[in-house]
């Protein structure tokens, strides 16, 4: 059964551990950071964005795909199912098909016109117990159709954004999504203790957590940062894993071919990924 992410995000707030957002791709993606999240006995939230919902035929099949998944290998962790990124039709169709948490992406709009939704779809998430992440800056790069300036969130906005009944926000602090470029300057640390005084306790999410070093993570979450969001590193991976195996020869030995057998080592270096992550953000055995 899936949960709202929000208990969790408080408890991880409270607790100065961050949960993992780990962005799902398909089916065998579920399967791996499932099979990660469960080893490591930590909460954890599956996250689609707009475009890998589409590939993946929808909401309801991405809810399908997650509940089926999760019955057929027994997890008893807490899992939340989460939309990315999107448009606030989006969510409200998300929200419907059975999401358990949204994140509603107004961060390109006015600020007024942002907070005016955020604070519609707090009363709708509440009346159905879906937890609501909002926005402000926008995180350089361009992943899966999102691309953004790099603008970095002002304070003010967060602290009265914090107040509209959402239950974590994501704010611009230099972080990227995507790899990080060798001349990256690093999360910017005095900003993010700026918006952790101006939010009162609320839970704040990392995007573009793939490549953040160990030591920026820790020093994120001690200043607030209680959700980490993570899609690129676990494509590198599994992309990396399928390269050695088709570079040495495996397709052709052994009925390597078959899509079982193909797929194991890009899924183990997800699962790899996702356990090493979930160890690092301290949310290992928070159950
Ligand atoms: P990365 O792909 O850079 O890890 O970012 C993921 C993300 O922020 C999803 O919202």
């Amino acid at each position: 059964m899936l949960v709202s992410s929000r208990e969790m995000l408080v408890k991880a707030a409270q607790g100065k551990y961050a949960i993992g957002q780990f962005n799902i791709n398909n089916l065998e993606w579920i399967r791996a950071i499932l099979n990660a999240a469960q080893a490591e006995d930590a909460p954890v939230i599956l996250g689609v964005t707009e475009s890998a919902c589409a590939y993946m035929g929808g909401l309801g099949t991405v809810k399908a795909m997650a509940c089926g998944m999760a019955a057929s290998l027994g997890v008893t962790i807490p899992v939340a199912l989460h939309l990315d990124h999107a448009g606030y039709e989006m969510c409200l169709m998300a929200i419907g098909a059975g999401f358990t948490s949204v994140m509603f992406d107004g961060s390109k709009m006015p600020f007024a016109e942002n907070l005016r939704l955020c604070r519609t779809l707090a009363q709708v998430c509440k009346e159905n117990s879906v937890a609501l992440e909002a926005e402000l800056g926008s995180p350089a790069g361009e992943e899966d159709g999102i691309s953004g300036s790099g603008e970095r969130a002002d304070p003010a906005q967060c602290g009265e954004l914090a107040q509209a009944g959402i239950t974590a926000l994501a704010a611009s602090i230099g972080n990227i999504h995507g790899e990080y470029p060798a001349d990256w300057r690093g999360l910017d640390m005095s900003l993010l203790a700026q918006i952790k005084s101006a939010v009162d306790g609320l839970p704040l999410v990392l995007h573009g957590g793939s490549g953040v070093p160990e030591a920026m993570v820790k020093t994120a979450i001690e200043n607030g940062i209680a959700k980490i969001n993570v899609n690129t590193e676990c494509q590198i991976a599994f992309a990396h894993a399928l390269r050695e195996y088709f570079e040495a020869g495996k397709d052709k030995a052994a009925k390597g071919y078959n899509l079982q057998r193909l797929l194991r080592p890009g899924l183990a270096a997800i699962e790899e990924v996702v356990r090493k992550k979930i160890r690092f953000f301290g949310s290992a055995k928070k159950c």
